[in-house]
């Protein structure tokens, strides 16, 4: 018997389209996949919007396609969140063009998979310099205009960390200091008006993440109790609740969107021949072991 397929939700069923006219949204990691989907969603209920990545021909395309696809207002602004001063231009660009910032979404991340004892230093920092320290660098760079617009942030984290999910050294460490740094800024920055929270996407389908670090033939609604995998849609609308104004007395929480799949998670490599024998697992996924 197959399950219930919970349906895609569609923003403009439940939230207003003007909903957020006349604010601005800086995000960063929104040239493709989960970001892309949020800013094009809140781009079509008003905001306009700066990207910023590192990609600077293939963040141009998407503000253009996100520009055509909601009516609404984008820039493109190439920067590496592991430095600040790239960030600073591009927040001084976004103040430029749109004279202030409302929301800010911390989702620039990198990811791949790797055992411990095949993560080298630079590998492991590499990966805590884009995910954490981008985050705090994206915060300072951008903080003192939410205080100005009493604004919100928004940063893009996972569940893997929950519990110790072999491969993910790196990335958990990251992740779980991102959800750390996200409270504290809600702690401190409360008291000014600035919100803090954090979103925790499970598996979502046609991501990079899902193509490049699951193995080939995983039927992850096996593992999800809500019958499907994620869409881009789902994480979008939860992103436009956290920024409106009916979470305005919401700061310093992780919502987990994943259709209730960390609590039942397996790993989705053979667990433990992957790690015993890293040859037998070799090719199943489109990633390096
Ligand atoms: N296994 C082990 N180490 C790896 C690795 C893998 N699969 N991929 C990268 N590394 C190591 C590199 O070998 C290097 O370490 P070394 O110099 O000791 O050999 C270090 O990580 C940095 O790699 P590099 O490619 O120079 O860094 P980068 O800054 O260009 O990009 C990432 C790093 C993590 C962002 C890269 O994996 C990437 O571009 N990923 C695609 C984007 C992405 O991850 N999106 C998120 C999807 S969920």
């Amino acid at each position: 018997m197959s399950s219930y397929k919970i349906p895609v939700p569609n923003s403009k069923h439940t939230f207003r389209d003007d909903l957020f006219k006349g604010k601005v949204l800086f995000c960063t990691g929104g040239r493709s996949g989960i970001c892309y989907k949020i800013v094009e969603t809140m781009m079509s209920h008003g905001v306009d919007a700066a990207i910023v990545g590192r990609d600077a021909k293939g963040l141009l395309e998407s503000a253009q396609s996100l520009e055509r696809s909601t009516g609404s207002k984008c820039i493109a602004t190439s920067a590496d969140v592991r430095d600040p001063e790239q960030l600073g231009k591009a927040v001084k660009e976004t103040i430029d063009k749109f004279g202030k910032i409302d929301y800010v979404i911390c989702g620039a991340a990198g990811n791949f998979l790797a055992p411990i004892d095949n993560l080298s230093p630079r590998a492991f920092k590499t990966v805590i310099d884009i995910d954490l320290l981008g985050t705090y660098n994206t915060i300072k760079a951008t903080i003192p205009h939410l205080r100005q617009s009493h604004g919100a942030y928004l940063h893009i984290s996972a569940t893997l960390h929950y519990r110790g999910l072999p491969y993910q050294a790196h990335v958990s460490a990251a992740k779980a200091g991102v959800d750390a740094l996200s409270n504290v800024l809600a702690a401190e920055e409360g008291p000014r008006g600035v919100r803090s929270n954090v979103l925790a996407p499970g598996p979502i389908g046609n991501t990079e993440g899902m193509s490049r670090l699951t193995p080939k033939g995983w039927k992850p609604e096996n593992d999800i109790p809500l019958g499907r995998i994620g869409d881009t849609s789902d994480i979008a609308n939860a992103a436009v609740f956290l920024f409106s104004p009916a979470a305005s007395w919401i700061t310093g929480t992780v919502t987990v969107v994943d259709g209730g799949e960390h609590h039942i998670r397996q790993m989705s490599l053979p667990y433990p021949q992957s790690l015993l024998d890293p040859d037998s697992v070799k090719g199943i996924i489109k990633g390096k072991l």
